[in-house]
């Protein structure tokens, strides 16, 4: 028998269900909950109804992703009235940041765990389980669950996320995640390759390797040497040439040339950069504690398409933050224009309590003038992207299929290098493999295409 044999297993198959809110972050951490609690035999259930404990996994990044995990909660209750002990859980970003607040409002839930706290889950539960309330927001400056095998839950077996590091020391004036996720800390080169190279025996791809600011990423071997993320990323790629490497996010403040020489060395190191800019103007990035111009944001732009000239390069942007003017807003939008975005996350600009904006900023912008520069915003990037599908009409990409087309049977999606979606005739294909694929046709969101051969 071994050691894992001998633990008490509490969880007694019951079963459990989990909802999955905000980043790829918080959908890894996800899998992690799900292999700590059923090495305590505890069962997955992807089916709410027959749920004994209802998890909820919470983003905070902005307030209408909170406003939406109230409104669940208040939708879980009519479970909880019918099958008397199920027990709610609220875990990830929001649980970290109103902790008991959350348990004061919401009656029904039992237990609060923050990002740092799942490897006591099962003793939250137990204490659930006995009528008291389990929270455990507890921040953490080494956990990384380095070693646990996280359940895959994304069910495709060919693209998974890893997490090789967890918090951020960015302290960006608007943003909640360091105060809901705590210090940067990095995961263990060995247990990341060591993930990474399961995953592709098992099938897999492509795989994401996904920290707050991956560039940052920083380990020290016993023997005093040193991978950052450069090394780390050359090492994954060396696993197998038909294994697609992605990550995110790059803070631009922190993208070197080395990276890039390394992607560059690499075809497998996909020819993709999400590169958050947040604003055009360089009053608006000093004002949000980015630590880059506009210039040097520019630099960092001419330094990919230098290296790597088929790289695409999306973006994160916010309308309306602090003292924004037109004037700030036109600079964001030229930016846009100069780039040539591929494809962009935008939002309007959210206070969050207790971050550098709420306590010395005030939020001046009224919510109309926000709402019209994130629809111009929004309208440009959708010219933009349209743009960029339409210069890759014509030619042809070697396309990792990743599963059947929503829109019917006989066709196959699958992504670019670029990670662009491609949609084509199935032929005798099936995911996980790689074709190439002439793009014929696009809309601003898709490729469409036909297979050739190689
Ligand atoms: N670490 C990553 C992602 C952070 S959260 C990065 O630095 O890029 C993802 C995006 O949400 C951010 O890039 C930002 O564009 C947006 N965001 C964060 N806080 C916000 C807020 N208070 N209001 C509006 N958007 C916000
Ligand atoms: Fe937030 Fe900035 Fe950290 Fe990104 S880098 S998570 S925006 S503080
Ligand atoms: Fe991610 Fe939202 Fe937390 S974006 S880190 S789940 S606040």
């Amino acid at each position: 028998m071994n050691i894992k044999d001998l633990r008490p297993r509490t969880g007694d198959g019951r079963k459990v269900y989990i909802e999955t809110y905000g980043c790829q972050m918080n959908v890894g951490d996800s899998e992690i909950v799900l292999s700590i609690l059923q090495d305590e035999g505890y069962v997955y259930t992807a089916r709410i109804d027959e749920a004994d404990i209802i998890l909820v996994n919470t983003c905070s990044v902005r307030d209408n992703a909170e406003q939406r995990i109230w409104g669940r909660l208040q939708e879980f209750k009519q479970y909880k009235k019918r099958k008397p002990g199920l027990l709610i859980g609220v875990l990830g970003c929001m649980a970290e940041r109103l902790r008991e607040q959350l348990l004061e409002k919401e009656r029904s839930v039992d237990i609060v765990a923050g990002p740092d706290a799942y490897r006591d889950l099962p003793n939250l539960v137990r204490t659930a389980t006995s009528g008291g309330h389990g929270v455990n927001v507890q921040l953490s400056r080494e956990e990384t669950y380095a070693e646990i095998s996280p359940v895959r839950l994304d069910q495709n077996g060919v693209s998974a996320f890893i997490a090789i590091m967890r918090g951020c020391n960015n302290m960006c004036a608007y943003c909640v995640v360091p105060y809901t996720r705590g210090r940067e800390r990095s995961r263990d080169p060995k247990t990341i390759l060591h993930e990474a190279r399961e995953l592709f025996e098992a099938g897999y791809r492509e795989v994401t390797l996904l920290g707050q600011n991956v560039n940052s990423y920083a380990w020290e071997c016993e023997d005093g040497s040193r991978v950052d993320f450069p090394t780390l990323l050359r090492l994954v790629a060396e696993i197998d040439p038909r294994l697609r490497v992605r990550f995110a996010t790059s803070h631009p403040k922190d993208l070197s040339d080395k990276l890039l020489e390394v992607m560059a060395a690499m075809p497998n190191l996909c020819r993709s950069i999400h590169l958050p800019a947040q604003s055009g103007s360089t009053r608006m990035l000093a004002l949000m504690n980015r630590k880059y111009t506009r210039e040097w944001y520019l630099d960092r732009i001419a330094a990919i398409r230098r290296y790597l000239p088929d790289c695409a390069i999306t973006t994160d942007l916010i309308a309306g933050f602090c003292t924004e003017t037109e004037e700030d807003h036109q600079a964001t939008l030229s930016l846009m224009r100069e780039v040539g975005y591929d494809f962009a996350y935008m939002f309007k600009y959210s206070v969050r309590p207790d971050t550098k904006a709420a306590r010395t900023m005030e939020d001046d912008v009224p919510d109309e003038v926000k709402t019209a520069r994130l629809t111009q915003i929004i309208n440009l990037q959708n010219e933009l992207s349209l743009e960029s599908n339409r210069r890759d009409v014509g030619k042809r990409f070697e396309v990792l299929i990743e599963g059947v087309s929503k829109r019917s049977e006989q066709q196959l999606f699958g992504r670019t290098s670029q990670n662009k979606v491609v949609v084509f005739d199935r032929g005798d294909h099936t995911p996980g493999e790689y074709v190439t694929v002439e793009v014929t046709d696009c809309s601003s969101a898709t490729l469409m295409g036909h297979l050739v051969e190689k």
